[in-house]
């Protein structure tokens, strides 16, 4: 259970320091727009939300946490603390992504907080007695763990391929909702499946859509019907929606990602 545990931590911190697009603003995969996600469908909605404007911050924690409590399991360095830290992990992502999987055990972050609070259970009885005397080592340890976490992070960026690959479009059209539930000159908002949250619009001539994700720091935009404009509400940024998504008031300086929707029959799917 510990090889498992430690490897499957390391290789999710791997996974997320080579990846090109989870410390890129803009990128499907950008921790920002997975907060994001998080902020509107988990029960704790308000708690991720806090945290999208320090995205890159969240990002970089949570990789370097994931190293080392994977190090320090495989390890065995601290390993009540790592425990602890593992199972905090998973009831976190649990709570951030597959609250709502239905049916639950196919939320495999319930599974892993489970797996993490029977080995920190197993870890104390067998520890029950004994006395910690080696302090020193103790934090020497830790500090190399951190050191280790840092740099395998570090190291991740060598091996992350040059560029985003966006994967190519589906020949299965994914439908977004029926027409009939989007009126002439309305909007609606629907989440991609990625998490990406996204205003479509239905006028006269067709529809349109755009990420919701401000292009400043990621908080989610939502339409204004007073303003005719889709409105951040954290620092104030305005869009255009009428005119690409151009920035109206800043601070942003970057127009909102269009997310490419037709009228299929009687759907409205991604083109
Ligand atoms: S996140 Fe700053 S204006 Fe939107």
């Amino acid at each position: 259970m510990r090889l498992w545990l430690g490897a499957t931590w390391i290789y999710a911190g791997w996974n997320k320091a080579t990846d090109p697009g989870f410390l890129t603003r803009g990128s499907s995969s950008f921790i920002g727009t997975q907060l994001t996600g998080y902020s509107t469908q988990s029960p704790i909605g308000f708690a991720f939300n806090k945290m999208i404007e320090h995205s890159m911050q969240v990002g970089i924690f949570v990789m370097i946490s994931e190293f080392a409590i994977g190090l320090a399991t495989l390890l065995w360095v601290t390993p009540t603390v790592a425990a602890f830290g593992g199972f905090s992990m998973s009831v976190g992502l649990w709570l951030a992504s597959s609250f709502h999987a239905h049916p639950y055990f196919l939320a495999s972050d319930s599974a892993y907080a489970i797996l993490w609070l029977s080995y920190l259970l197993m870890i104390r009885n067998k520890r029950k007695g004994f006395s910690m005397s080696f302090e020193r080592r103790g934090v020497l340890r830790i500090g190399i763990i951190a050191a280790l976490a840092t740099a395998f992070a570090g190291v991740g960026k060598i091996f992350t391929p040059a560029a985003v690959q966006e994967s190519a479009a589906a020949s299965v059209k994914t439908k977004v909702m029926k027409l009939t539930s989007l009126k002439v000159g309305s909007t609606k908002n629907f989440v991609l499946a990625n998490g990406e949250p996204v205003v479509l619009f239905r006028t006269k001539t067709g529809v349109f859509a755009y990420s919701a994700i401000c292009t400043h720091q990621g908080c989610t935009v939502g339409y204004s019907s007073s303003s005719k404009t889709l409105a951040c509400p954290c620092h104030g940024a305005q869009f255009d929606p009428f005119k690409a998504g151009k920035v109206v008031i800043g601070p942003a300086q970057n127009p909102l990602r269009s997310v490419k929707v037709a009228i299929d029959g009687a759907w409205v799917v991604l083109a």
